[in-house]
């Protein structure tokens, strides 16, 4: 073979390569251009960290010792991209030494518990679960207690703090 051919056979190859080079970086910056906005918008609403806030709710002399009382209440919540007004249930329970709240959430597969003061019970209406008055479990398929949020008292209000 002549050297002329095989320098210009060469050449082609390297030409090749180099064309297949931009080619192939092209398209990585195009998949990084179409795909990088998509994952970082899928992304962003778990980068938003629930936090937990102080809600004032009422009047601690609203409540009566021995008493559960059920409160709703609204709050503003980020749900993805939007600031939502949401609202709550929660139980508040007094004793002689304090006030807890109480969720309403079951914690079997969710469903929002009734009070029932005339037997002093939580009843859960999907499946049956029963809590006894502080929200402890006593039958049915619940297999913890309803949960719980921290309560403080201050200047004769109650408050509750939440993560939203
Ligand atoms: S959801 Fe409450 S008992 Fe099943």
């Amino acid at each position: 073979m002549p050297k002329d051919n095989l320098n210009q056979d060469n050449i082609e190859i390297s030409r090749r390569k180099m064309m297949g080079l931009v080619v192939g970086v092209i398209n990585l910056g195009l998949i990084g251009a179409i795909v990088g906005p998509m994952v970082g918008f899928a992304a962003a609403p778990l980068g938003n960290k629930r936090k937990s806030r102080w809600v004032e709710l009422m009047d601690e002399s609203r409540i009566k010792p021995g008493e559960v009382k059920e409160v709703n209440y609204s709050l503003l919540v980020v749900d993805g991209y939007h600031e939502v007004e949401q609202k709550f249930t929660v139980f508040l329970r007094r004793s002689e030494e304090d006030v807890i709240c109480i969720d309403p959430a079951c914690t079997h597969l969710g469903c929002r518990v009734d009070y029932h003061a005339d037997q002093h019970k939580f009843i859960c209406p999907c499946h049956g679960g029963v809590f006894d008055d502080e929200g402890t479990n006593k039958s049915g398929p619940p297999p913890k207690p309803l949960e719980r949020h921290p309560v403080k008292i201050e200047a004769g209000k109650i408050w509750i703090s939440r993560e939203v």
